[in-house]
């Protein structure tokens, strides 16, 4: 078995949005909690992302930072296996994210969907702020300081971990220079003939300043036709097509988590937003009220009208809480009209509460004693630091403020 650094070094953050509710247990800490098995992992609360978009009510923050972690406890994120820490007790973020805001263009910045979108969405608040804007850069920052191979996100996240490649590959470009690469780079390039390099170049650039991946290939394609040059040259202009030099801080991966469809009470996306959520630590009363009453398929008006499950919201339920040999009788009763809907959802009420009562279980020593959670995190801040200690180290180095 690979060892768990060997197998890369995990990272991702949640905004402190209070308590979370079941999209987020089967959508992103079941995932998380198998992460930590293999892998080194960084789990973090990220509150001053939630400063960018809800500065006008700082207030809240506090109570929802440490719900949230309470559920991430209950989830069976472990603390003796993973690194737990809050984004603004590791000021180093902030420093990264500046001296990274130093070589970011704003175009860049402007393009990220998140940016125009969001400012449609929420568009009761003011969103035309510099801290909205730096965001993604932020992350990056967040990603980066930990020298991150993968970054666990929703579809939603993707463009920002490529916005953190591409800007991981333009810093290494800038400050990752050597100059004795540099110079045998040029000579080979010297061997293409001046139009070829000179192409070369210019493509290059669109690579590294641009993040054109199409430029990188038609690169490629100028060094294949090139009969010129030896293997060695070949492998040597490559490595200097992609930036050359030193690697200071590791380009990450996205690792798309496969998005659990987990319906909402009335049936559309469970989210906070919709107020249609099962929450992770809800009260078995509550829950069992709400699911009676949520909406089935329109077609079964009375008892003996047939439906169809896959016009069924429950059903996407069931696709996550039943097994197949019980779905299946399921479906076939419910098609037949055989059952009726409270028989149905009735194992259904019985898998959530049984799922729900673990959670709550665990989650009861850190409600009883919210001291622990503090402990843990301020362990957690502590192993965290030392990291973004080390990486603020060199990074500082290169831009030149080490003296
Ligand atoms: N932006 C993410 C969100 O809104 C949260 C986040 C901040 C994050 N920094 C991160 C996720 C770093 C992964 C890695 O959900
Ligand atoms: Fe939905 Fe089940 Fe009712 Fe069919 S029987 S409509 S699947 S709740």
């Amino acid at each position: 078995m690979p060892s768990k650094t060997e197998s890369g070094r995990i990272l991702s953050g949640m905004r402190p949005t209070g308590r979370l509710h079941l999209g987020h247990y089967h959508g992103v800490l079941k995932n998380w909690t198998a992460l930590q098995e293999q892998s080194e992992c960084f789990f973090f609360v990220a509150d001053w992302h939630a400063l960018t978009t809800h500065y006008e009510e700082p207030g809240v923050m506090g109570a929802n930072v440490w719900e949230m972690l309470v559920d991430w406890l209950a989830a069976g994120v472990d603390p003796d296996k993973a690194t737990l820490f809050i984004q603004s007790r590791i000021p180093q973020h902030a420093e990264l994210h500046l001296l990274l805001s130093m070589v970011t263009p704003l175009g860049w910045l402007m393009r990220v969907p998140s940016f125009k979108d969001q400012q449609q969405k929420l568009n009761d608040r003011d969103l035309a702020t510099y801290g909205f804007l730096g965001y993604p850069l932020l992350q990056s920052a967040d990603i980066l300081m930990y020298r991150a191979t993968g970054v666990p996100v929703g579809e939603d996240q993707v463009p920002h971990v490529e916005l953190t490649r591409e800007i991981a590959r333009r810093f290494n470009h800038i400050f990752g220079r050597d100059g004795a690469f540099e110079e045998k780079a040029l000579e080979a390039l010297a061997k293409l003939g001046k139009k070829s390099a000179k192409q070369f170049v210019s493509l290059r650039r669109q690579w590294l300043q641009e993040g054109v991946s199409l430029a990188r290939e038609q690169a490629l394609q100028v060094l294949e036709g090139s009969g010129n040059i030896g293997p060695q040259d070949r492998e040597r202009l490559v490595g200097y097509l992609d930036g050359g030099g030193r690697e200071i801080l590791p380009e990450p991966e996205a690792l798309l988590t496969p998005a659990a469809k987990m319906p909402g009470l009335d049936g559309q996306k469970m989210s906070k937003s919709y107020n249609n959520t099962i929450q992770m630590r809800d009260e078995p009363e509550r829950v069992k009220t709400r699911l009676m009453t949520m909406p089935t398929d329109p077609a079964r008006q009375r008892r003996h009208d047939p439906g169809d499950p896959d016009k069924c919201p429950v059903w996407d339920l069931h696709r996550i809480y039943t097994d197949e040999a019980r779905r299946l009788e399921l479906a076939s009763g419910c098609r037949s009209a055989g059952i009726g809907c409270v028989d149905c959802k009735k194992p259904l009420l019985e898998a959530i509460l049984k799922e729900q009562s673990v959670l709550r279980d665990r989650a009861r020593p850190f409600e009883q004693n919210p001291k622990q959670v503090r402990e843990i995190i301020e362990s957690g801040c502590e192993r965290a630091r030392d990291v973004a200690q080390e990486t603020i180290h060199e990074v500082r180095t290169v831009v030149g403020t080490l003296y």
